[in-house]
């Protein structure tokens, strides 16, 4: 049941501090507080080139994979949406590593993109909740998700857990090219080991969500921003928000928009910025100085080391704890999950079944 919670979404998004926890105490090992990864049929020391590729959500954990990926275990990483690269025929060397990422590990497109791949005798690795799916079954190593069922159709659980076990993967991949070190990895997984306590900090930040919601429920339009690990988040946000509130949302690197979207923006049209206090800080502040100096209205999740500044020109801001660059991303999505909802809430729509969509979606 719902335990209380007034939908399943709800009750989700209070477990993200559970699963995360859950998911590391499987890629952890406690004693030495190394990453420890199932056995893999191959060496990732070896593997030239990874291809991630996913949809909705699980895409989105894939593009913050790839900024990982690229810059920790300095790893060529191409990603694109299944639907596309189903059809995108890229080149590969034998011996590159396929990464699928699923919740439900049945979706038709990851699946096709899946099998496609394979052809091209690339090594697949999947990251998946339901470890009895069909993609479990056609991969060569099953890297699982601990966000037990997921009932609401909007992803949020398995999302975060999806960016841990990425997280993971990373260091692993990393220690085996060269890239990180013992005391690389020491601070890494510290980060990681962190954050459940960090993440349960967020549900103290409730009623300043649920502010910003009040703006964004009367808006037609919601244009969200971020950079680096953060613009996924953004799109994460934007997507979760179509999806059980109806509003339009668009998601852009914050750099990106004075090229177009910036004549969008007015008084109607609110801006949400994921603006944690990383080394993109400032290049996002001034992005979101830009965005107000047209009249646009600043809604920003920032933490406790951004915050003086953020309040300076934001009209209402959350403050999460401050925590290292590498796990921001994971905290930083529990609050544009808790917004979507909070305007879903508002706006009384069916939250946990909203209209058009399915849990699983089994056709191409
Ligand atoms: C987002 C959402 C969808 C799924 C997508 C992939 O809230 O629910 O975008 O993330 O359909 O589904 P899985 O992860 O099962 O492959």
């Amino acid at each position: 049941g719902k335990d209380g919670y007034r939908h399943y979404m709800e009750k989700e998004l209070h477990e993200h501090p559970l699963v995360i926890g859950q998911t590391l105490q499987r890629m952890v090992d406690p004693a030495s507080r190394r990453v420890m990864l199932p056995e893999m049929p191959f060496d990732l020391a070896s593997v030239p080139r990874a291809v991630i590729t996913a949809c909705g959500s699980a895409f989105y954990a894939g593009m913050i994979g790839r900024y990982w990926l690229e810059d920790i275990a300095r790893l060529p990483v191409d990603i694109d949406v299944a639907s596309e690269m189903r059809y995108r025929n890229p080149p590969l060397t034998a011996g590159s590593l396929g990464l699928l990422i699923s919740q439900s590990g049945e979706t038709a497109d990851t699946l096709a993109a899946l099998r496609s791949l394979r052809e091209k005798a690339v090594h697949i690795l999947s990251v998946l909740n339901v470890e009895h799916s069909t993609m479990a079954r056609e991969s060569d190593v099953v890297l699982g998700t601990v966000a037990g069922p997921e009932i609401s159709v909007a992803s949020t659980k398995a999302f975060t857990a999806q960016l841990t076990v990425l997280a993971c993967l990373t260091i692993a991949t990393a220690r085996a090219r060269g890239t990180l070190d013992a005391l690389g990895e020491e601070e890494l997984v510290s980060a990681l080991l962190d954050l459940p306590s960090r993440a349960a900090e967020v549900f103290t930040q409730g009623a300043a969500v649920r502010r910003m919601a009040q703006i964004v429920a009367e808006a037609r339009d919601v244009l969200y921003l971020g950079r680096g690990s953060m613009f996924p988040v953004a799109m994460e946000g934007a997507l979760k928000l179509k999806e059980i509130t109806y509003i339009h949302a668009e998601a852009y690197a914050a750099g990106e928009m004075k090229h177009g979207p910036i004549s969008l923006i007015d008084r109607t049209v609110p801006i949400v910025a994921s603006a944690p206090y990383t080394p993109l800080f400032d290049k996002t502040l001034s992005n979101l100085q830009e965005a107000k100096a047209r009249g646009g209205r600043l809604l920003v999740f920032t933490d406790t080391k951004g915050a003086e500044r953020v309040s300076a020109i934001a009209e209402d801001m959350v403050v999460l704890p401050h925590v290292h660059d590498f796990v921001a991303p994971i905290l930083q999505t529990i609050p544009v999950q808790m917004l979507a909802y909070e305007v879903a809430v508002l706006k009384g729509t069916d939250v946990d079944q909203p209209r058009n969509l399915a849990k699983s979606v089994t056709v191409e």
